[in-house]
């Protein structure tokens, strides 16, 4: 039974995670109470969504603010005058090196990664196009003991060029790979990590960006990731939103793995993103 919180309503999405906000502008300045229960409610429900909230750059970056540090650039291309503000817009940024296709915790091929994330969508197609989150406790939750011992004992390689290492060559050449390899180095974090806030454990595996785990053969990484994988995406561990003109997406990066689902052609989709800086290493 979801907690009650006194300056807003929560409407679950699913049982596993995710819920909606309502009541709450968060266009504007919010009071202490409401921004502490805030917090609490995305501790909570991992993600967080709102409806027909009409945000300036400004304000997104604003609101984004309170959760911690912003994510500065460099990863993709940024609003004019807005460094902070990510312009996520399809069909072109096909053309470039699209890498949220399958399921991934944000920038886990960092030392701290991300800690959070503010998505605001300005144009959705007319179908498709929704987001999914994967709740990350319940996926180590769900695990039987001896495959927790086994996960816990493993360190995971979490490479940013893991799964598209043949389009930066493409694109970029090997003098530009070579930059970029300098610039994102890989991390190693442990798969099973406890979340910073609430002590939880979770399994922070990221299909995207693992290449591989530390301690296994290239045979029992390859059988380990694709029952990793195939457990991450069973349809009880994640919610899906459907997105509108003006809804909000606010996710705890530390705890989920997202995906977003390119099924919408040609049509246009205009997303604006603001994300909050990591603070802590992910830790056993
Ligand atoms: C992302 O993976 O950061 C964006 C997801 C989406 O655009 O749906």
């Amino acid at each position: 039974m979801a907690k009650k919180y006194k300056t807003f309503t929560i409407n679950e999405m699913t049982a596993s995670l995710g819920a909606e906000v309502v009541g709450l502008d968060i266009s504007r300045k919010l009071s202490k109470p409401a921004l502490r229960e805030l917090n609490q409610a995305w501790l909570e429900h991992q993600v967080l969504f709102f409806r027909d909230q009409s945000l300036t750059p400004e304000q997104h970056v604003t609101f984004t603010k309170n959760f911690g540090e912003l994510q500065g650039p460099g990863y993709m291309p940024t609003l004019d005058g807005y460094p902070n503000v990510y312009v996520q817009e399809y069909p072109d940024l096909y053309k470039g090196i699209v890498s949220d296709v399958d399921w991934h915790i944000d920038a886990s091929f960092m030392q701290k990664p991300l800690k959070g994330a503010v998505l605001y969508a300005l144009d959705v197609p007319p179908t498709g196009g929704d987001t999914a989150w994967v709740n990350l406790y319940l996926a180590y939750e769900l695990l039987s003991k001896p495959m927790q011992r086994l996960c816990s004992s493993l360190t995971a390689v979490h490479d940013n060029f893991h799964k598209n290492l043949t389009n930066v060559l493409d694109t970029y050449g090997a003098k530009g790979y070579e930059m970029a390899r300098k610039a994102t180095p890989p991390s190693e974090h442990p798969l099973v990590c406890k979340h910073p806030e609430t002590g939880k454990k979770c399994l922070f595996y990221s299909e995207l960006m693992v290449s591989h785990f530390k301690q296994l053969s290239v045979d029992e990484n390859k059988v380990i990731k694709e029952f990793l994988v195939n457990h991450i995406k069973k349809p009880e561990l994640y919610c899906r939103f459907k997105w509108e003109n003006n809804s909000v997406a606010f996710w705890d990066n530390r705890c989920t793995a997202h995906k977003g689902i390119f099924d919408f052609g040609d049509h246009h989709r205009l997303m604006h993103r603001v994300a909050i800086q990591g603070e802590t290493k992910p830790k056993r």
